[in-house]
């Protein structure tokens, strides 16, 4: 065989292109061929014969068989080839030196984009992707300040197409953040659990047209509380938990009954991963993973998110919960018993939120626990990054990118990012 095709597993039309190429792209329809062709130079009687090129670039072949070929070097007739390149010089003035004794030098491995390529240790796919989206009652998508690019989407409308969008490039997972309006928020966040709610009811839609899409869902109270916390809130401020707890197992129930493929409690109240696991059981969800908010700091890189969803707490933090155990951000280890908590629990998938000030724990996690990690990359490094991009502070496409492949390399599995639909472009190698 004079030649052999090798079909690549990856999306990108040229090494050169766009620097996210090199990441695998989902466009099952675009394959790279590497046309490897040995050349075959042949010798007649005495006379060397370099055959011409042909116009493929390879060698014109003279019909001549391979022992002819191997009696023709043997009598010492050597087929021509190119010579190899000169050394390319150094500019005028470089200092004569030496080499370096090194036995080691790393530089080699990353000599050329082929090599770099092949040594490349983590992969960045749209199917890491979980695509977080806010939805409201509207028929129109309004746009959040503070969050350039994302929109409260019309449950009917802009999130179907949103959705339609963003699996077109192989981000096949949702995950839904509804603003419900005032009146029908309490404090005790009744309609969360209502099975005609927005949320339940656009979970219904979405499974209706895309049977296969992955639907994660937000287990807390915020959205329902007219307090703005993740639970009840008793005369004296303090945060109720094991009446929460009740309230987010009926919310779950209710939400798997819709088709919810994912529940994720991101409240931070006590025991709600084995409280959930039992209700979602006793209703015959056997099959509903439950994605816990493990490690989800006291940050103040949620801000632009509680603007998208007006669901500022009323009144003071959220820090006797939102840390449960995670005392501010200061703590590391303490992750680890919400983690041993959240594993012993039940818990199918184990989240650190946010992604990249805590890229510690996330390693922390990927190194003690056998689940799956997932990193949330929240509102405020969305918005710096994008901030950082219109003030021509930085490059955006470029950070976007690093943010969400250090996120891999720390050991999350997937990644819940705003980011989600413009870095799939990005990898499947379209250009915006
Ligand atoms: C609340 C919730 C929050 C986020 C996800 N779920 C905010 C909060 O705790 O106030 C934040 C996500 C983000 O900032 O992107 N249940």
């Amino acid at each position: 065989m004079a030649s052999s095709v090798f079909h690549a597993p990856c999306g990108a039309p040229s090494i050169k292109q766009l620097e996210c190429q090199k990441y695998v792209g989902l466009r099952p329809s675009v394959t790279l061929r590497f046309n490897c062709v040995k050349t075959k130079t042949v010798t007649t009687r005495r006379l060397v014969v370099t055959a011409s090129k042909s116009h493929d670039g390879t060698t014109k072949k003279l019909g001549i068989s391979d022992a002819e070929c191997e009696a023709a070097v043997v009598a010492g007739n050597i087929p021509e080839a190119p010579p190899v390149p000169p050394k390319p010089a150094a500019p005028a003035g470089t200092p004569v030196v030496p080499s370096l004794p090194l036995s080691r030098r790393p530089r080699r491995n990353r000599k050329s984009p082929a090599m770099r390529a092949s040594f490349q240790e983590t992969n960045l796919s749209p199917e890491n992707f979980v695509y977080p989206l806010f939805i409201h009652e509207g028929e129109e998508d309004t746009p959040i300040g503070a969050m350039p690019g994302c929109y409260r989407l019309g449950w009917r409308h802009g999130l179907v197409q949103e959705v339609a969008k963003a699996r077109d490039v192989g981000v096949n997972s949702v995950v839904l953040f509804p603003k419900v309006p005032d009146a029908l928020k309490s404090p005790t966040g009744d309609e969360a659990y209502n099975d005609n709610g927005l949320v339940p009811r656009t979970i219904r839609l979405l499974k209706d047209r895309y049977p296969d899409l992955v639907i994660y869902t937000d287990v807390a109270l915020d959205p329902y509380s007219s307090d703005g916390h993740d639970g009840i809130v008793r005369e004296d401020g303090v945060i109720m938990n094991d009446e929460t707890v009740h309230q987010l197992c009926k919310q779950a129930v209710s939400q798997a009954r819709a088709g919810a493929d994912v529940v994720s409690p991101s409240d931070m109240m006590d025991g709600r991963v084995g409280a959930i696991r039992a209700a979602l059981d006793a209703e015959g969800f056997q099959h509903v993973s439950i994605m816990s908010y493990t490690a989800k700091y006291a940050s103040s890189f949620y801000g632009p998110f509680r603007e998208a969803l007006e669901s500022n707490p009323r009144f003071g933090d959220k820090k006797t919960y939102v840390i449960r155990v995670i005392e501010l951000y200061a703590n590391y280890r303490e992750a680890l018993v919400e983690a041993q908590a959240d594993e012993s629990e039940g818990a199918d998938i184990l989240l650190v939120k946010p992604g990249l000030p805590y890229l510690d724990v996330i390693r922390l996690l990927r190194d003690k626990y056998p689940l799956p990690i997932a990193a949330y990359q929240v509102s405020g490094e969305y918005s710096m990054i994008k901030a950082g991009g219109a003030l021509k502070m930085i490059d955006e496409q470029r950070v976007m990118m690093e943010s969400l492949m250090c996120l891999r390399r720390a050991g999350a599995d997937i990644i819940l990012t705003y980011f989600a639909l413009q870095a799939a472009r990005c990898l499947c190698g379209e250009k915006r």
